[in-house]
């Protein structure tokens, strides 16, 4: 029984401990973007020459433009924008979509997200691992706070007829996006269509159609 406690223990601490990016061992380790040495993250610059600009972007009160095909855009600020973020385990974004556009179904391979509406109206949603699938989602509005749990599929639609707009703010430096459709029908080289006839149980002419817009 002891034992059973202790493994489900270990359970728990082990996803906890892999739920966000590894500690930092010093104050700070601003990203280094030149450095040719290859690690997990950046290489550090010398701390001595380390200024406030590293921990510093401006340009957040601009609206993202959102004329493309979803009418949303995503404005990304993590270690790429600010290189004092490296090992820091956190990063954000802004989101602008335009009335009744959406942020397609994707997911953050390095970062579970919390997201806060600014302005406007949205439906959000994410899915659960197989078997299940449920779709668990909300109707958020200005000042309301929403969840995305690691690893999951998720999106947002704007469902007013003004701009929405809202934070994310996610739990890696480096959180990743997977776009499902863009990785799916749009990789590089193609994935076979007869393999994504076969596993969207449509017909090739359907797949083709779909991966020329990707
Ligand atoms: C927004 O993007 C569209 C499509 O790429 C472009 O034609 C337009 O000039 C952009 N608008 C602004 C304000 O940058």
């Amino acid at each position: 029984m002891a034992s059973v406690f202790f493994l489900a223990l270990l359970v728990i601490t082990c996803t906890c401990v892999l739920a966000s990016d590894h500690s930092p061992l010093q104050d700070f380790c601003v990203a280094d973007h030149q450095s040719p040495v290859q690690v997990n993250g950046f290489a550090c610059k010398d701390a001595k020459t380390v200024v406030g600009d590293d921990f510093f972007f401006k340009g957040l009160h601009i609206p993202g433009n959102t004329s493309n095909a979803v009418g949303s855009r995503v404005t990304p600020v993590n270690v790429v924008q600010i290189p004092g973020l490296n090992t820091l385990g956190i990063s954000l974004a802004r989101l602008d979509i335009a009335p009744w556009g959406i942020n397609p179904p994707h997911l953050h391979p390095r970062a579970s997200e919390i997201l806060t509406v600014i302005e406007g109206q949205l439906l959000a949603g994410f899915v659960t691992s197989n078997p299940e699938n449920r779709l668990i989602s909300k109707v958020l509005k200005k000042g309301d706070v929403f969840v995305f749990p690691q690893g999951l599929v998720h999106f947002q639609r704007n469902i007013g007829n003004g701009y929405a707009v809202a934070i994310a703010s996610l739990g890696s430096q480096n959180p990743g996006v997977i776009t499902i459709a863009n990785t799916v029908f749009g990789s590089n080289p193609d994935i076979a269509s007869d393999v994504l006839a076969k596993a969207f149980q449509l017909d090739v002419k359907i797949v083709d159609q779909i991966q020329s817009k990707f």
